[in-house]
């Protein structure tokens, strides 16, 4: 089987780069030049855990190809994905789909046989539906099909997302019945192997498909949301957080993950699909209230977190030496996008801190969005010699293994803040350190 992969970014890398370990012939088309220039030598653009020997092994197979002619990625395939990116648009937060309808049209005109043209950004109910009119006006007498098949992965754990996914959601044309059983053989083709794992496939339609990729991303942002403003209340009342998470996801209906309290969550999904949804809502006449809300609650508690710091250096960080913990949104990623220490950073500079960073991969990605005065350690005993207060922002495991005694040596001062909770509280006040973390007495 062969198919198409259009966008070499981080979505539509790592699909192609898992079914080409499927079996699958993969073309993936890369516009950029120097990102494609940099895959054809192997050379991977983003940080993820064994990204790097699937695309190598698979190049090497001769399964998996870079290039950026569409027309001969296309040609032949049985499936044209669509991976490019859908950014928010400036001024109104709602998806910017430019990319998405130029990469339709590029394909209208490159379609030879029979294809489905499948969706993987994710994208507001009703995009398939218009990408399938954009091809019909561009090539009349081109015979395909589109579907809807949003992605699900998490950055640091990609790979095992795709390989043995929770589910995988399928849309396709169902005002159109007589044409989605051929459609349907083409999506069970390509996921095969995920029949041997039982992975469920749900197939569904378009619309459908398409809004539950922005449903599941914002309920799990509100499940954070939630967690967080319970933290807060659990350091008013003296209670603790973790236990809370853990009485309450005890409850099959409500589940355990998703439940770790921190300091807002980023990345280049929940940011950006909260705010899209909110969108969808408004513009539907049906708006989604609480989706809203976590929107408001999640910018609040970033900016929030500045103020946490500086109350706990006795109001104020003028002068003061902040030793940093982790710059990316997450652990195992160097992304930076709506990373809560943006926000953070830039105001603790701005109340005259003076910042001393880590993070073990995410420093070079940091920097264009950082203040020009933040300092670069090489280690988190590095960032804390002589600091007045440290901070962890990401919870890498590095971090983690560092010894309380240790810190409080290096430091010059004693104030931690802990927005992660990656450290024993007993342990940190033993060593003589003022600790806080977040929602634990
Ligand atoms: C997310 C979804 O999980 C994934 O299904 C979707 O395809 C893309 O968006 P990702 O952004 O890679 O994946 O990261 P995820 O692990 O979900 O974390 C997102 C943010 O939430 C991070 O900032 C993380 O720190 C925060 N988070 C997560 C919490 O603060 N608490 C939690 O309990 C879980």
């Amino acid at each position: 089987m062969r198919i198409a992969m259009i966008g070499g970014g981080y979505v539509g890398l790592v699909s192609a780069a898992c079914f080409a370990e499927f079996g699958i012939e993969v073309a993936v088309v890369e516009t950029s030049p120097s990102r494609l220039a940099a895959l054809r030598e192997g050379r991977i653009p983003i940080y993820e855990p064994g990204l790097d020997k699937l695309v190598e092994t698979n190049m090497q197979a001769g399964r998996l190809t870079f290039g950026d002619d569409i027309a001969v990625a296309v040609a032949g395939a049985e499936a044209v994905f669509i991976a490019v990116g859908t950014p928010p648009r400036n001024g109104d937060g709602a998806a910017d789909m430019q990319y998405v309808h130029a990469a339709a049209e590029q394909i209208a005109n490159a379609l030879t046989g029979y294809a489905v043209v499948v969706t993987k950004s994710t994208v507001p109910a009703g995009t398939s539906r218009r990408i399938a009119e954009i091809i019909r006006a561009a090539r009349p007498d081109a015979d395909f099909d589109v579907a809807s098949n949003p992605e699900f992965l998490r950055e640091g754990n990609a790979i095992g997302d795709f390989m043995r996914p929770d589910r995988v959601i399928i849309g396709l044309d169902r005002t159109r019945p007589e044409r989605v059983a051929r459609a349907e053989a083409v999506m069970r083709k390509v996921y095969r192997p995920l029949s041997l794992i039982e992975a469920p496939l749900l197939f569904t339609s378009l619309e459908t498909s398409e809004l539950t990729k922005y449903a599941s991303n914002s309920f799990l942002a509100m499940k954070i949301s939630f967690i967080n403003e319970m933290a807060s209340l659990c350091e008013k009342l003296g209670a603790d957080v973790h236990d809370l998470a853990k009485g309450m996801g005890l409850d099959g209906r409500i589940g355990r993950k998703f439940l770790h309290p921190g300091p807002g969550y980023g990345g280049s999904c929940f940011p950006k699909d909260t705010l899209a949804l909110s969108r969808i809502g408004q513009e539907a006449g049906s708006p989604c209230r609480l989706v809203e809300t976590t929107v408001q609650v999640n910018d609040a508690r970033k900016i929030g977190m500045a103020g946490r710091i500086i109350a706990a250096c006795g109001g104020s960080v003028e002068g003061k030496s902040i030793a940093v913990l982790g710059l990316t949104f997450k652990p195992e990623t160097d992304d930076m996008r709506e990373a809560p220490s943006l926000p953070i950073l830039h105001r603790l500079a701005e109340a005259g801190a003076k910042i001393r960073a880590y993070d073990p991969v995410g420093m070079d990605a940091a920097k264009p969005g950082l203040p020009p005065s933040v300092a670069y350690c090489t280690d988190a005993i590095d960032a804390a010699t002589n600091a007045d207060a440290l901070v962890v922002l990401t919870e890498w495991n590095v971090f983690r293994a560092v010894a309380p005694k240790a810190l409080k040596e290096a430091m010059k001062g004693d104030v931690v803040v802990d927005l992660r909770n990656i450290f024993d509280p007993a342990a940190m006040r033993a060593a003589g350190l003022q600790y806080q973390s977040v929602g634990r007495p």
